[in-house]
């Protein structure tokens, strides 16, 4: 019996354990790569997706808690041309790229909650997301520039 998802607007059924980290599932069954892997307990964001309109860390959820649609960066926007990423692409943020498929996913979480976000407030809500290249600034920079378009 395997178990029903929603990802991306596409149904899924996938033969794991419930238990499975949802982005195993991504990854490795789906082929859904642009998910990162970093650190596998919640401490980097590498791994962040949508679950209905919330941001998750992808590496401690379980497969069988999911239970509402999943977007990945893969389908954030059909173009690649959702406001984050058109004001990433702006603003050059990219260094690595490890971290920057979760660092969009969260911003855009984000910004459909928060209209008009001060620093501060995209300061908290990016705290989470590590980057081992140092982007932060352009981060900063480009959550304010997307918050205008979104
Ligand atoms: S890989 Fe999930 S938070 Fe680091
Ligand atoms: S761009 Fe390299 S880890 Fe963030």
């Amino acid at each position: 019996m395997g178990i029903e998802l929603t990802i991306n607007k596409r149904a899924h059924i996938v033969d794991v354990a419930p238990d499975t980290p949802l982005l195993w599932v991504l990854r490795d069954l789906l082929g859904l790569t642009g998910t990162k892997y970093g650190c596998g307990i919640a401490q980097c964001g590498a791994c962040t997706v949508h679950v209905g309109n919330d941001a998750v860390r992808s590496c401690i959820t379980a497969v069988g808690d999911v239970g509402k649609p999943v977007t990945t960066i893969e389908g954030l926007d059909p173009d690649g041309n959702h406001p984050v990423q058109r004001a990433w692409r702006d603003e050059h943020v990219p260094q690595c790229g490890y971290c920057q498929a979760g660092q969009i996913m969260q911003a855009a979480a984000f910004l459909a909650e928060t209209k008009n976000p001060t620093d501060q407030q995209i300061r908290d809500a990016m705290s989470g997301n590590i980057c081992r290249c140092g982007c932060y600034q352009r981060i900063q920079s480009a959550v304010g520039i997307a918050s205008r378009g979104v």
